[in-house]
């Protein structure tokens, strides 16, 4: 198998994941999900594999690949590509999504050449027209429906950058009643911004509900060992290289990148630049020279902006302390540890504010915390890149 960082694989190309993807489909017999991690993780190829196992008597929809939502910056660009999606289903058996239709007709919408157009009016009432699409669809088929929308959080970041934060909000929660309605309708989002984000900043401009409190939220973790084991193994065989011990080789690729497939495509991707050759020191060597690159080819500075995006100004620099300090600690750290190293920086005596930081770098996949409840990295890549990038 070769290399092949960032790109979309085959089927076959996706190792491990089968028992979580088992678990999932057994969650979506009775609750929507919400699938989550940090970028390049793999829940892509997560729910592509899910996507190539359905179980018998489910429906998917997209059929094949999940429907990447990150380009779209508007409610009725949503509810318009919802729409075609259920629509290149129905038509599969020569149906189509008759009240829906007759909806859009009214509003001006025609059918040319065999496209439906949609019309221009705006506003649109796309919370009609998405009801509409999804009871033609339910109506038509007996089968549990799965919709399966990727990058979720940055669609309603983009709607709420574009539109408003109520409108992104009334998304989530035309949907949240959908599901409600349609007892055999499930949704899979996923995401590596928290959807906690856009929803917090929406708590703050007044609304109190959750719209995903129904729906099951899985962290996808990283590979396990034996299958990071395994993808470093097919890489280093497939690009011919060869090494005194490739076991150990191996894995010292998995372990020293946290056993993230995207990282472990990248270094023996880089290995291979560099000859035919492997060595542990070598694999070392060149997680140092990625996590010092001037290029950034791993985007490891946007762990630093990502604050500046996402998090309120006032939380900015007790998040920032808190990491710098956790990166320099080697152990877990408790609470009470945490915030006097955090006071010792910032004049501050607000325990809560800095709980409740702590709780969104827990979601934002910074931290993690251990059984006894204190706190480190989530992964020492990420904290290696901290500690470089900070000059700690
Ligand atoms: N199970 C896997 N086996 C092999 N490579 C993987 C696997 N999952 C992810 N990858 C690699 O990591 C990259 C990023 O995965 P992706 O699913 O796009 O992550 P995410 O959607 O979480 O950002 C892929 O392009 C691929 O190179
Ligand atoms: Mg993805």
């Amino acid at each position: 198998m070769k290399t092949n960082p960032g790109g979309q694989l085959e089927i076959g190309e996706i190792i491990g994941r089968d028992k979580l993807v088992r678990r999932l489909w057994k969650v979506l017999e009775k609750r929507s999900l919400v699938l989550t991690a940090e970028r390049r993780m793999g829940k892509t190829h997560v729910l592509k594999k899910m996507m190539a196992t359905v179980p018998g008597g489910m429906l998917v929809i997209p059929d094949q690949l999940p429907r990447d939502l990150e380009s779209i910056h508007t409610a009725a660009e949503f509810v318009e590509r919802t729409f075609r999606d259920a629509e290149t289903y129905l038509s599969r058996s020569n149906r189509y999504a008759k009240k829906t239709r007759d909806l859009l007709s009214k509003l001006g919408g025609a059918e040319i050449s065999g496209v439906f157009k949609f019309p221009d009016q705006q506003p649109l009432p796309w919370k009609e027209i998405l009801s509409g699409t999804i009871e033609d669809l339910m109506e038509n088929q007996k089968k549990p429906v799965v919709f399966f929308w990727d990058e979720m959080p940055l669609m309603l970041f983009n709607i709420a950058q574009n539109q408003d934060k109520q409108t992104a909000m009334q998304v989530l929660d035309i949907l949240r009643y959908l599901r409600q309605t349609h007892q055999n309708l499930r949704m899979v989002y996923t995401g590596s911004i928290g959807l906690h984000l856009v929803l917090s900043d929406l708590k703050l401009a007044g609304h109190a509900n959750d719209p995903t409190n129904d729906m099951a939220t899985v962290e996808l973790p990283p590979l396990e060992h034996r299958d990071a084991y395994e993808l470093a193994t097919m890489l280093l065989n497939g690009e011919n290289i060869t090494a005194d011990n490739l076991e150990e080789t191996a894995n010292e690729i998995a372990s020293s990148v946290d056993r993230v497939p995207f990282y472990i495509h990248h270094v023996v991707d880089q290995i291979e630049t560099r000859g035919d050759f492997a060595t542990p020191e070598l694999v070392e060597e060149i997680v140092l020279g990625l996590l010092t690159d001037p290029h950034d080819t791993w985007h490891m500075r946007y762990y630093r902006e990502r604050i500046d995006t996402y998090y309120p100004p006032q939380d900015r620099p007790i998040a920032l302390s808190i990491l710098d300090n956790l990166s320099k600690s080697d152990g877990v750290v408790p609470f009470h540890d945490l915030f006097d190293l955090v006071k010792s920086q910032i004049s501050t005596e607000d325990r809560e504010t800095c709980l409740r930081v702590v709780t969104l770098l827990l979601r934002d996949h910074y931290l993690t915390q251990a059984k006894n409840g204190h706190y480190a990295f989530r992964l020492n890549l990420i904290k290696r890149s901290w500690r470089v990038q900070r000059g700690l």
